[in-house]
């Protein structure tokens, strides 16, 4: 199976479970961003690890589907905290509806990856819960650096890094291993497909932070220059600071920390410009393609049949070369 026919069997399968319940106020929400599509990247890796260490499809499932309930929960909440309007090309939860709204729908989608969990067998579960318990506790300590950061201004690298490892890597990585466990995957290959997931996974939120800069407004599907509005601390900011220009470096601070009477296109532009000046756009897309090379080295090591390896590796290209 190709990563596209695992895409169309998650999204058949999510059909056939998600349904309307009362109070429609706390499910149409959740029935909304869910059907308003997504690459369905985390799902596809847990079915394609499940594959690769000769488990099926069929009992893999509910577990994908807890993990883009997971996903989709972490958005409607970071979106109102990121003050973002809109999602996958439509209006975010909270601009559609109200802030409160979604709360309590991205509360309630938190529990039903709980419940999909519920299926698996007593021993799988455990297994399952605690490396998807930890994974989540992870994606909130990511989160608050994420925001704490917003007002610092000297972010090092490693710092960046460790902060993008828990809000992004580490649930593209769990996704990996709950699939190769579903199948019966041993400890080790466990921990190398979890590695090789950190790696893409942290390639893929350093192009994240690329596309909300540099990317098409057409495709991204979010507001581009959100993070730049909102000072995020992002690769692009962490670079600009370690190689523009003297001036450029205080024009930086001056651009996120003072009060600026400046437009919102104008901030935007003026700090692209300087990502553009520093290189660290260009750096920026050097440190993707490093992260990405990393990643499918790992997959050399291991024990897979030679046509998932070519799948994991089409799935990195494909993620390389995306633009939403
Ligand atoms: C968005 O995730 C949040 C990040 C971790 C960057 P995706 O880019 O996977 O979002 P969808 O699900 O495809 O919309
Ligand atoms: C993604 O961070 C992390 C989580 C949603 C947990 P971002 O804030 O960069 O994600 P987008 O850009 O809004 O999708
Ligand atoms: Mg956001
Ligand atoms: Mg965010
Ligand atoms: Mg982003």
């Amino acid at each position: 199976m190709s990563n596209i026919s695992y895409k169309e069997a998650f999204e058949g399968y999510l059909e056939s479970e998600l349904r309307i319940e009362r109070p429609e106020n706390l499910y149409r929400p959740v029935h909304y961003i869910m059907q308003l599509g997504g690459k369905r990247l985390r799902p596809v890796l847990l079915l394609t690890a499940a594959r690769a260490y000769g488990g099926k499809v069929e009992d893999a499932l509910p577990a994908a589907l807890a993990i883009e309930l997971f996903h989709n929960f972490t958005l409607m909440h970071d979106d109102i905290m990121d003050k973002a309007e809109q999602r996958r090309g439509k209006p975010s939860v909270h601009a559609k509806w109200d802030v409160n709204t979604a709360i309590l729908s991205g509360d309630v989608t938190l529990i039903l990856a709980y419940e999909y969990l519920q299926a698996y067998p007593a021993a799988l579960f455990l297994e399952l819960s605690r490396l998807f318990n930890t994974t989540a506790r992870y994606v909130c300590e990511g989160q608050q650096w994420d925001m704490d950061f917003e007002t610092l201004q000297n972010i090092e690298l490693d710092d960046y890094l460790l902060m993008i490892k828990n809000k992004t890597a580490v649930l593209l990585a769990a996704s990996l291993q709950m699939g190769a466990m579903i199948a019966g995957a041993s400890a080790v290959e466990q921990k190398k497909i979890y590695d090789f997931g950190i790696r893409l996974g942290l390639a893929f939120q350093l192009q994240d932070d690329y596309l909300d800069t540099f990317g098409d407004p057409e495709t991204f599907g979010k507001k581009i220059g959100g993070d730049i509005l909102e000072n995020k601390k992002t690769i692009l900011y962490v670079l600009a600071m370690q190689y523009a220009a003297e001036p450029d470096k205080e024009k930086l601070r001056e651009l996120y920390f003072r009060q600026q009477n400046l437009s919102k296109e104008d901030k935007i532009k003026q700090v692209r410009d300087i990502f553009i000046r520093s290189q660290a756009d260009q750096k920026t897309l050097e440190l993707i393609e490093k992260y990405m090379r990393e990643a499918v080295e790992l997959l050399n090591g291991m024990e897979m049949h030679a046509s998932v390896r070519e799948d994991l590796r089409a799935l990195a290209d494909r993620l390389a070369a995306r633009n939403h």
